[in-house]
Formats: C-alpha cells, structure tokens, sequence
C-alpha cells in the first residue's frame, strides 16, 4: 500500500500524457506562480535567484556554461514549492562555440543539408551545456541591404527563405525535443521586420497584407509547418498595430490559420516599448493588449509580473487567457524532458563542443558559402606555387569580424584568418608578404605606402576588405553601402601598383562596390565565414574548393537603387534605354550582381528541358526536367535555379519567382538530369479579391544559373481556376 504522502503528483510521472501533466501542474500552481512561468529575464543575479526560489520566473536568457547552467537550474527544480524547471534561452544562430558563416552566409550555400547540418551541431553544443532553446532561425525577408539584420536571415527571397527555415528547425529541433542534443527553435521577428521604412533598425513597416502574406510570411509558415516549438513577436509597427499586440498576425494567422500550438515569447521588452509606439498609456495597457493579442512571455520586458495580478483583480484580464500561456510554456518544458533530465553532464559538453567532427562541418559550410562574384582571365585559382602573394587589407588577419554578428561564445582566438589560411595552403617556396594597410573604419591613409610596396614585391595581391563584424546585425544600418572608411581609396591605390588584385570581401549586407566590380579583375565574397575562414578561404584561392554559392540578395550599384530585388513587378513602363520607362537617369537600371549569381572555375551546359504535362488539369503537378552538363576541367558545383512567371493575372505578379533549386556537383564531363516538380499550390497567390487561386493561362518556366542568367525558358498552361482554401 503506498502512503498518501508519497504518491508522485501526476505532472512528475513521464508515464503520464503531456496533457495531463500539464492539467495536473496548472491546478496545483497559484497566480503568481502562473505569472512566474510567462516573465523571462537576461542573466542571473542574487535578485533573480529570489525569484526563481518565488517561483517568479520561467526562463532566463544568457546565462552560460555547464556548471552554471546546472547550479540555477537546481534552484528552480529543488529550491521551490513545485519544482518547475526554467527554459534557458540563447541567441544560437549560426553555431554555439563552434562558429559557421553567418546566415546570410549559410543561405548562399543554397544547400538545405549543409544548413541543417549545422544547426544540429550548434543545437548539440549548446544543449549540452543546458541551453535548451535558440532565438532563432532569424526569418525575416530583407530587401534592403541597409539594415543591419540581413546578415542574420537567408536575404531576399521567400522561397530560399523558406528552405532555410525549415533546414534550421529540423537542424535544431532534430527529431525529438527530448533528444540531449536538440533545442527548441524560435522563428523571429515575426513579424515583417525586415520591412522597416529606409532600412533602419526597429522603424515602422508599412506594407500591404498582399506583400505581407506573399512575401514575408511564407518562411515563419514553413519553420510552423517544420514544427518550430516557439516564435518570438517583433519589435515592428506593421500597418499601425505593433507586432507585438497585434491579433491579427499573433492570433488570426498563427493559431487559426495556421493551428501553431506552441508558444509566443516578445522581442526584448517589446511589450513595454508599447508605450513608446504609443498604442498603450502604462505598462498596464500594455500588459493586456501584448497578452490578449497572444504574447505568452515577456523577454526582460517586467512588464507581465508587475501588472498581471492587478488586470486580474480589475477584470481587465481573465485567468484563463493566462492558464492557456502557462499551458503553452509548459508543454514545451515537458516536450524538452526537462522535467526529467534538469541537469546537464559538464563532461560530454567538454566532449561535445567544438570537437573535430564540428570543425570539419565548420570548413565544409563556410566552403560551400563563398560567391566567386568575378573571375576576368581566370586570374582564379592561383597556383599553389606561385612565388609570391602581397595579402592586403585590415581584414586579412583580423580574428573578430570572421565571426560576424551574434557569434554567440565564439572565440577569436579559435579563428584561421586569411593571412593563416593562404599561409598553411600555399606552397612552402611561395612568399607570403603582409600589409594591413588601413582600419576598417577611420580616416588614416598612412599604412598605403607600404601596402602598394609589399604588392609591388609580388606576383599578386589579395586585397581583404569590407565591414567589422559590429557593422552588421542589430541596430547596425548603415546609410551608406559602399566600404567603409578609406578602403576604397586603398583599392584604388594598390590598383595603381598594376599587380594582379583579387579583392576578398568580408561583411554582414550586399555592398555597393561599383568601382572595384569595373577594375579589379576577380572577387571573393565570403560574407563572415566563422572559425574556418582562413581556410575555406585560401582553398577557394587555390582551387582546393571549386567555388559554388550564389548570392540570396540583389547588389546595388549604388544606395540610390535600394530597394532592388529580383521578383519585382514589371511596371507598366518596364526599364529599358527608352527614356519614359522606369529607371534612373545617373546610373543603370539592373543591379551590380543579381540575386542567385556566383561563378565557378568550371562552366556549365543546361540543356534538354522537358515540362509536362504543358496543360496542366487541377490535379496535376508541373514536372520540369533538364539536363546540365560539366564542360569544363574541373569538379564543381552547380546551383541550378528554376523561375517561373504567371503571365497574365488578375493582379500584378513579380516578373519571375523562384520555385525550385537544386545544387549538384558535377565532375569533369559529367551531366546530371536534374527534376523539378511543382504543385499547383506553389503556383497560388492572392487574386483581385485576396483569394488563394491559380487562374488558369500561361505560365513561362525559367531555368538558369542566375536570376538573370537564364538557360533555358518553357511554357505551359494551367487550364482550369484552382483555389485554396487558405490565404
Ligand atoms: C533581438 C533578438 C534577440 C533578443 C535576445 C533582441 O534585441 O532583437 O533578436 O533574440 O534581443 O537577445
């Protein structure tokens, strides 16, 4: 017979459904413990650990390392009345202590795999030293190489945006929440962040809810449809109701649209900037409209523990409305197993973190990152054995900016810098001279003299420039997009020592860089690699790694052109040398790189498209077929990317979208048939009424290497009008 006093509550019984667990815990927990559970807060102090002991707090951001982890950890599981265990959460976005590209980065690898790859391992690392949740992927669509932000998401398009989205979940999530190795994902900022007027952080978006749901949507859809356990509201104004008190994305979309179960955390006192946006009076107001609208916790914000109680009291806020958050934040915990395993075993994270199989994935990602954006007389690659290399540039052997923006726990001292890389990879006999020859940033022209000296004394130079790893991110728009300081001017000058230049590039956005893309005869992107980038690097110098990424954003000539993207709309005076048509009169109307383009040391032939059936029946799919062929001398990598345009609509549709990409590797010689298949739901948009049809009429199929080097063009017809039964 057991005791009564020693019956195991139902919530602490893994044998138990989640649901009843949670039931079982709800009704044993008082207000303010229910209020406890929605307030999360930055750090750990004595202040917080009262708290926790209060049962005042359910989750904590940025807090560190195993044994740390596992000594607050032990206050909320033995330390308080019922035991709950706190969610810690971290801003884990492209690796933990093992540090990939940056996403944008990543996104131009435009390989799902490598993205998944990478986050199980950063999800690996840092759950193993407790951190069981991630604020990211960061989703949001960036048109505007402005704002600082799009160094964090996948660029441009929702398409790869959505890819990459649902490659991040499944990467951090891995198969089961309750797996040591897996963190709960949180898609942010939903939503239309990256909308902001003039590309400046935090700034009001004002957009059409054709734009919204066509555009920038589609990726917090896929990471929902990926399974994404948590979402995080944004910062933004959208259309007059901010992002986070606004029903109609928070409740409307993503619980009745969408049927999202799990649970909606603010941005960084999003709720309490409320006030400032000036749709709530206190924080009392705005307590109500962030929770009604269906804000389930407050990041750092305070504002939910200081003003919940008193909204109930009033009647301005029912209990329930907060038991269905509680009940939401709770069922994730469960889902972790946090319940059962609190604790962490500091040994396997001394195992886990940064081991060699995290490292290899490191050098293999940054690799598959890198855009060979030019390559005149295939100055590209060197020889291995080429006498002598000037390495140029404040970026060449900088350990910081390589890690770029929201590095996590990266360490610089971990990081191969260029100058290490071409180093390690050149040949013995080869001489390796260097000259950092100005700052990122700053006016100083004194360090010229001995850069263009060193090119003069070599058979080329690798000019390494760009942005500081601070000028991307939050809070880091720049108005101006070309390279920062006097770099320019170092270009120009070292242009002048008439040495072959190869300009390596290293940022967080698309640059302006006109004059260098007219002069300089080949160009690296490498956005900001991680810890690897020395070598990912000097191998695509060397030829080591045949370059194969493709740009996921549009370069602008110049600012003047932003906002400049590829799936524009055609106007009814599409640009053309005519002077009545949509343009500029003082610089050219297509961009200085297209989104999708990024070249190899080997070419490739498209051919033999086939597309059936060409009439196409409401329960048909597109079939696209085609055949790309290797007709150079080396292995290499291919994204082959499928566009399709609706001719005529009964609204305006962008002159091509993308709806399929595949990247191959081809060997010398080798050709791949290489199939798309599209659903007629991947062809819907919102019609003149804002229903989700495809009309019937032509369709032109696009397949090239870039958005605008197109292969090869098809057509075929949609016979009858199809819709959907959601937006
Ligand atoms: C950022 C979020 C981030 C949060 C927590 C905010 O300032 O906007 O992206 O997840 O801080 O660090």
């Amino acid at each position: 017979m057991r005791e009564a006093g020693n019956v195991k509550p139902i919530y602490l019984d893994p044998s138990q459904p989640v649901d009843k667990r949670i039931e079982d815990l709800l009704s044993r927990m008082t207000l303010e413990e229910k209020i406890g559970q929605l307030c999360q807060y930055s750090g750990f102090t004595s202040e917080y650990e009262k708290m926790i002991m209060e049962g005042r707090i359910g989750s904590l951001l940025n807090v560190f390392g195993a044994e740390e982890t596992n000594r607050i950890q032990k206050i909320a599981v033995e330390k308080t009345r019922l035991g709950i265990p706190l969610i810690l959460g971290l801003d884990v976005l492209h690796g933990y202590k093992t540090i990939f590209p940056i996403p944008l980065g990543l996104a131009s690898t435009w390989d799902p795999d490598i993205v998944r790859k990478t986050a199980s391992i950063a999800a690996a690392e840092a759950a193993a030293e407790g951190i069981r949740w991630t604020f990211a992927p960061m989703v949001d669509i960036a048109r505007d190489p402005r704002w600082g932000r799009i160094a964090e998401g996948a660029g441009e398009d929702p398409y790869l945006g959505s890819v990459m989205a649902k490659a991040y979940v499944e990467g951090f999530q891995g198969r089961e929440l309750s797996d040591l190795s897996a963190m709960v994902a949180c898609p942010k900022h939903y939503v239309a962040y990256g909308g902001a007027e003039g590309g400046r952080d935090y700034n009001t978006v004002d957009i059409s809810e054709r734009t919204l749901r066509e555009v920038y949507l589609p990726p917090f859809k896929a990471a929902v449809e990926a399974g994404a356990g948590t979402i995080m509201s944004a910062f933004n104004d959208l259309n007059g109701i901010p992002a986070s008190a606004n029903p109609f994305t928070l409740k409307t979309i993503l619980r009745d649209e969408w049927g999202f179960e799990g649970f909606v955390v603010s941005d960084w006192n999003a709720i309490g900037e409320l006030i400032n946006h000036g749709i709530a009076g206190d924080i009392f107001e705005a307590a109500e409209k962030a929770l009604k609208a269906g804000v389930d916790m407050d990041m750092q914000g305070d504002v939910y523990r200081r003003t919940l109680i008193q909204l109930v009291k009033d009647g301005r806020m029912s209990e329930e409305r907060i038991n269905e958050a509680v009940r939401r934040i709770l069922k994730i915990k469960f889902k972790l197993g946090l319940f059962e395993r609190p604790y962490v075993d500091p040994e396997r994270a001394k195992r886990i973190v940064k081991c060699k199989e995290h490292i290899e994935a490191a050098l293999e990602a940054a690799r598959k990152s890198i855009v060979l954006l030019k390559n005149d007389g295939s100055l590209l690659p060197l020889r291995r054995d080429i006498e002598s290399i000037a390495v140029i540039g404040p970026l060449a052997d900088d350990r910081e900016a390589p890690l770029g923006p929201w590095s996590c726990l990266g360490d610089p001292r971990d990081v191969v810098t260029v100058l290490e890389g071409i180093k390690s990879r050149a040949s013995a006999e080869t001489r390796v001279l260097y000259a950092k020859g100005c700052d990122v940033d700053g006016e100083s022209i004194e360090g010229f003299k001995e850069a263009v000296e060193v090119a003069r004394r070599c058979k080329v130079a690798i000019l390494v420039v760009g942005e500081s790893r601070d000028m991307s991110g939050e809070a880091a728009c720049r108005a101006f997009l070309g390279l920062p300081g006097v770099q320019e001017e170092l270009v120009k000058t070292v242009y002048e020592a008439r040495v072959p230049i190869v300009e390596v590039l290293m940022n967080g956005r698309p640059l302006s860089i006109s004059w260098s893309a007219e002069h300089i005869p080949a160009i690296v992107e490498a956005w900001f690699p991680g810890i690897q980038a020395g070598y990912a690097i000097a191998d695509v110098l060397f030829g080591n790694y045949n370059p194969g990424g493709k740009l996921p954003a549009t370069f602008p000539h110049t600012v003047g052109q932003v906002p400049i993207y590829y799936n524009h709309k055609n106007t009814g005076r599409p640009p053309s040398p005519d002077r009545w048509t949509s343009k500029y009169l003082d610089i050219p109307y297509t961009p200085l790189f297209p989104f999708g383009h990024g070249l190899s040391y080997t070419r490739f032939e498209y051919s033999d498209l086939e597309i059936s059936p060409r009439e196409v029946e409401p329960k048909d799919v597109v079939k696209i077929k085609l055949k790309v062929k290797n007709i150079g001398d080396r292995e290499g990598d291919e994204v082959v990317q499928l566009y399709v345009n609706d001719v005529v609509a009964s609204v305006t549709r962008p002159v091509k979208e993308l709806k399929g990409f595949k990247r191959i590797t081809l060997k010398p010689g080798e050709e791949k048939t290489v199939e798309f298949v599209l659903t007629l739901e991947m062809l819907s948009f919102l019609n003149h009424e804002m229903r989700r049809v495809v009309e019937p009429g032509l369709f032109k199929v696009m397949v090239g290497s870039s958005s605008e080097d197109i292969r090869l063009t098809g057509t075929f017809t949609v016979k009858n009008l199809v819709e959907f039964p959601w937006k």
